[in-house]
């Protein structure tokens, strides 16, 4: 059991006799073991997280703030090692997986940031004759415990983006990280561990799905925050009704360039959108809807930049293309690819696999009830499609079950605003890609692509409830 990475219940590392196998996706090296848990963890960690309960909420904000600063540090001197993780689990290019640890050390700062930012409201009630005498104070109190379910797809800032705030917030929590790449959110538990936060706050359970039924409905969770599928995510929000919910789900995001833009810029912005993290972001670039006027120069411009790409290996600082997570997600798409040919779409540049490698694609004129136009593709892929007029690149852009983030190249003020209160987004970005995040805005989306919003400072508001106290002078 030694080479064995045990999961984490109750402030403690802990081995299992059953595991999971995490193959290296970087191809470097044997699978790794990783301790799974069973439903009696999972029982001991929601007891364990129920009984920590008061010592979060007690904890002084200075002591959350010292565990999170502590772990920001850690990770950072540790960055490499992370690094070399998140490329072996998930088959992410080196230059992704280096930028996604430099990101995760910036969210548990912005967390800890937040600890000292707690306040609340006063207000006076004397808008009436009858409530003259009244005032109000609120703050906001920590709702409890947090069942917090993780993707692949950043195995490292994801998970850091729901446990750095749920810390913040005062709320211990069980995080089920994806079964795909659990090994990163274990070694972050690890660091945890070395801080002094309460013990039984800190759960990483690497878990089957048919194990995990009580993160969603057992009575002591308070809050459950996931990312993944929509489809997963909109039944598991059904399950946990009435608890509160937060939805981090897909997206198909489409960019705008407008006529008279500076194609340079535009389009080496769209190939990092595009491609970067080989595809497998919620925020990749999807759909893109290009002014005739500058359509063919677009059009041949990409072709060229994506020939450029570097593809394949991940441990290589060159590649920008990695592979997917697994085979089947290669397959998936070129089924896809092949469906939307048969419906008359035109492939420009890829469109071939080779195991789990989809090479870089391009398509154009793909109907618009294909799952490359209207579903999730989740890789390496873009449909391009000209318009003539902003109202009809503003109808295609929001067509479509989600509404994660769109983007928009124009130097036209009017235009940009009027994108703005049209479109049914959680953000819109103008001037770069939909794939734009900082870890400190408000991210997540309307209509399928989920509820409620991370970023530490939004995510503590969804972790925490507001409570008044009525002060009535005689
Ligand atoms: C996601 O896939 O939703 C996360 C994107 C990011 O954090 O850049």
């Amino acid at each position: 059991m030694a080479n064995q990475t045990p999961l984490i219940l109750a402030g403690r590392s802990e081995h299992r006799e059953r595991h999971l196998e995490v193959p290296d996706r970087s191809g470097a090296g044997p699978p790794t073991e990783v301790a799974l848990a069973g439903p009696q963890d999972v029982e001991g960690a929601l007891a364990a997280s129920a009984a920590a309960r008061g010592e979060c909420a007690a904890l002084a904000r200075h002591a959350r703030e010292r565990a999170l600063r502590q772990t920001a540090e850690a990770l950072e001197a540790r960055a490499e090692e992370f690094c070399e993780l998140i490329v072996s689990e998930v088959g992410k290019p080196r230059r992704d997986a280096r930028g996604e640890v430099s990101r995760a050390v910036s969210t548990f700062r912005l967390s800890a940031a937040e600890c000292s930012r707690a306040g609340g409201e006063s207000m006076e009630l004397d808008h009436l004759p009858a409530t003259e005498g009244y005032s109000a104070l609120t703050r906001r109190v920590p709702i409890g415990v947090c069942s917090l379910i993780t993707p692949f797809n950043f195995p490292l800032n994801l998970v850091a983006h729901k446990v750095a705030p749920a810390i913040a917030a005062g709320c211990p929590f069980v995080l089920k990280p994806s079964d795909k790449a659990p090994r990163s959110a274990l070694a972050l538990g690890e660091l945890l561990l070395e801080t002094d936060l309460p013990r039984g706050a800190i759960n990483v359970l690497p878990l089957e799905v048919e194990h995990a039924g009580p993160l969603i409905d057992d009575e002591r969770v308070a809050f459950l925050s996931f990312t993944g599928s929509d489809r997963v995510g909109w039944e598991l929000a059904r399950r946990a009704a009435p608890r509160r919910v937060a939805l981090e789900l897909g997206g198909n995001a489409a960019c705008i360039v407008d006529e008279g833009s500076d194609l340079e810029d535009a389009v080496s912005r769209l190939i990092v959108g595009t491609f970067g993290q080989s595809g497998q972001s919620c925020i990749s670039v999807q759909r893109i809807v290009g002014h005739h006027s500058l359509f063919a120069e677009l059009r041949e411009r990409l072709i060229d930049a994506t020939s450029k790409l570097v593809v394949g290996d991940p441990r290589s600082d060159a590649t920008v293309v990695g592979p997917l997570i697994d085979e089947d997600a290669a397959r998936r798409l070129e089924g896809w690819i092949a469906d939307a040919a048969r419906g008359g779409a035109r492939t420009l540049i890829g469109g071939e696999r080779q195991g789990a490698v989809l090479q870089p694609t391009l398509l154009e004129n793909v109907p618009h009830d294909s799952p490359l136009w209207c579903a999730e593709a989740f890789g390496p892929v873009a449909v391009l499609e000209p318009f003539d007029d902003f109202d009809e690149a503003l109808n295609c852009a929001g067509e479509g079950p989600f509404g994660l983030q769109a983007g928009l190249f124009t130097g036209n003020l009017d235009r940009a605003l009027r994108a703005f209160e049209q479109l049914e987004v959680g953000a819109l970005v103008v001037g770069d890609v939909p794939t734009f995040r900082s870890d400190a805005m408000p991210y997540g989306g309307v209509k399928r692509s989920g509820m409620g919003r991370e970023g530490p400072r939004y995510a503590i508001e969804e972790m925490t409830e507001l409570r008044t106290l009525i002060l009535h002078r005689r």
